[in-house]
């Protein structure tokens, strides 16, 4: 299994230089969390950016949250999808109102006591407000730990809390969102420029993956398609990012792709 210590500190690393600039990632408000992670449940990133401002504007706290009908609340929600996640997140602020003066209780099981609040969100809520420890696992996580430390995606929860770095559950849960999005992706991972090809367990087109039948995983046509593959969704990539630089530097030399002198690699302008 993939050494814990080592894994963290190579995606903390990772996520200081790489982070996406998202902004619910600016707030420590428990409520536009709460809000963003509800939103971010069913529906893409970048769709949810415009629609998360404009529920903010119009409902700024749980209080006047609670205050609108759920007809407003659903009403507000156009454009998302999977309206029910509108009338859970009025009842929920309704229930805070009632019972907890406006505001979002702490912990887990606190927050898991209202309605309408599963594990994920309890675990997004105590972490990404209240900067606890804590993990929370969706299907992007699930499927970056289980390949990471080889576990069934089944069994993720009962690693995931123990694989949080006690002083950076924060960056760390953001981090794995991160990482599962742009490169652990589920089809045509970018394994060749993850902060984590050496210490993975998962699948990756390398000399420590055994080659699919036809040898073409793991073939130098293969690694280079996907160098290519890296190159088109980042603008420029450190060198020391790619776990093979020498096919990079070969793919240089045949003019497909630069290297600037202080060591990135981007397409061939
Ligand atoms: N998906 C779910 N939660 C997210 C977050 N906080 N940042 C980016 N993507 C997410």
């Amino acid at each position: 299994m993939a050494e814990v210590a080592r894994v963290q500190s190579a995606l903390l690393e990772w996520y200081a230089r790489q982070a996406r600039d998202l902004p619910w990632r600016r707030t420590r408000d428990p409520y536009a969390i709460l809000v963003a992670e509800v939103m971010l449940q069913q529906t893409q990133v970048d769709r949810v950016i415009p629609k998360w401002h404009a529920w903010l504007q119009r409902f700024p706290s749980l209080a006047d949250l609670a205050q609108a009908t759920r007809a407003d609340a659903i009403r507000a929600w156009q454009g998302l999808g999977y309206n029910l996640r509108a009338v859970r997140l009025h009842a929920i602020a309704c229930q805070a109102v009632a019972e907890y003066g406006g505001e979002l209780p702490r912990t887990v099981p606190e927050l898991m006591a209202l309605k309408g609040i599963g594990r994920y969100t309890a675990g997004a809520v105590a972490c990404f407000a209240y900067e606890q420890p804590v993990a929370m696992v969706d299907t992007n996580v699930r499927r970056v730990l289980s390949r990471v430390f080889e576990v069934e995606p089944s069994d993720v929860e009962k690693l995931a809390d123990q694989v949080v770095p006690p002083a950076a559950g924060y960056a760390w849960n953001q981090a794995l969102m991160d990482l599962g999005a742009t490169l652990c992706r589920a089809k045509r991972p970018l394994c060749l420029v993850c902060p984590l090809l050496a210490e993975c367990g998962g699948p990756r087109p390398s000399a420590r993956t055994k080659p699919a039948a036809g040898a073409f995983q793991g073939s130098r046509r293969f690694l280079r398609g996907r160098i290519l593959d890296a190159l088109r969704h980042h603008e420029r990539i450190a060198l020391v990012d790619f776990g093979e630089p020498e096919i990079v530097e070969r793919m240089a030399a045949e003019g497909l792709v630069e290297i600037s002198f202080d060591g990135y690699a981007r397409l061939a302008l």
